[in-house]
C-alpha cells in the first residue's frame, strides 16, 4: 500500500468526504463498482462525478469524465484538482480514456488524488498519468 504525505499545499482532507458523496451517486447496476470523482475548480467549487453505466456497456461513462463533462457543460473550465474514490482496497487509478480526457481539459500539472475508503491517498499529476500524451499541440 502506497501512502503519501499529502501536505502539498493543495490537498484538503474535507475532499475525502465530498468525493464519497459523489461516489454515492453512481449508477452501477452491472458492475456494482461505484466510482466517485470530485473536481475542484480554481474557485474551490465542487463538481461531482460518478460512473453512470448502461446496458449497452460501452455507453458507460466513468466518474472522472462525468465530472469534467458536467463542468464544461456549465461553462466551468479551470480546475485545481480531481479526487477519485472507489471501494477497492488500494486507491484505484483512472482508466486510459479518462487520462486522455484529463489531458485535453486539465492542465498537465493538475494533481489527481486517488483515494480508497480508508482515506489513503496517492497523488500524481495529469502528465505523470499520461506521459508523452497526445494533445492538440501535436497538430502544430
Ligand atoms: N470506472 C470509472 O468510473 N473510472 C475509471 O477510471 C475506471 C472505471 C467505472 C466504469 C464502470 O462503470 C466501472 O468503473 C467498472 O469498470
Amino acid at each position: 500500500m502506497e501512502r503519501e504525505n499529502m501536505n502539498d499545499g493543495v490537498f484538503k482532507e474535507e475532499w475525502i468526504k465530498e468525493v464519497q458523496e459523489a461516489q454515492s451517486r453512481a449508477y452501477t447496476p452491472y458492475s456494482k463498482f461505484n466510482v466517485g470523482a470530485l473536481l475542484v475548480t480554481e474557485d474551490d467549487e465542487y463538481i461531482y462525478g460518478a460512473n453512470i453505466e448502461n446496458a449497452a456497456y460501452p455507453a458507460t461513462i466513468c466518474a472522472e469524465r462525468s465530472a469534467l463533462v458536467s463542468a464544461y457543460s456549465n461553462n466551468i473550465t479551470k480546475f485545481k484538482a480531481i479526487v477519485i474514490v472507489t471501494d477497492a482496497d488500494e486507491p484505484a487509478s483512472p482508466c486510459g480514456v479518462c487520462r486522455q480526457v484529463m489531458k485535453e481539459l486539465c492542465h498537465d500539472d493538475m494533481p489527481v488524488y486517488m483515494t480508497n475508503k480508508s482515506g489513503d491517498v496517492i497523488r500524481r499529476t495529469v502528465d505523470e498519468l499520461l506521459p508523452l500524451g497526445f494533445s492538440g499541440k501535436d497538430f502544430d
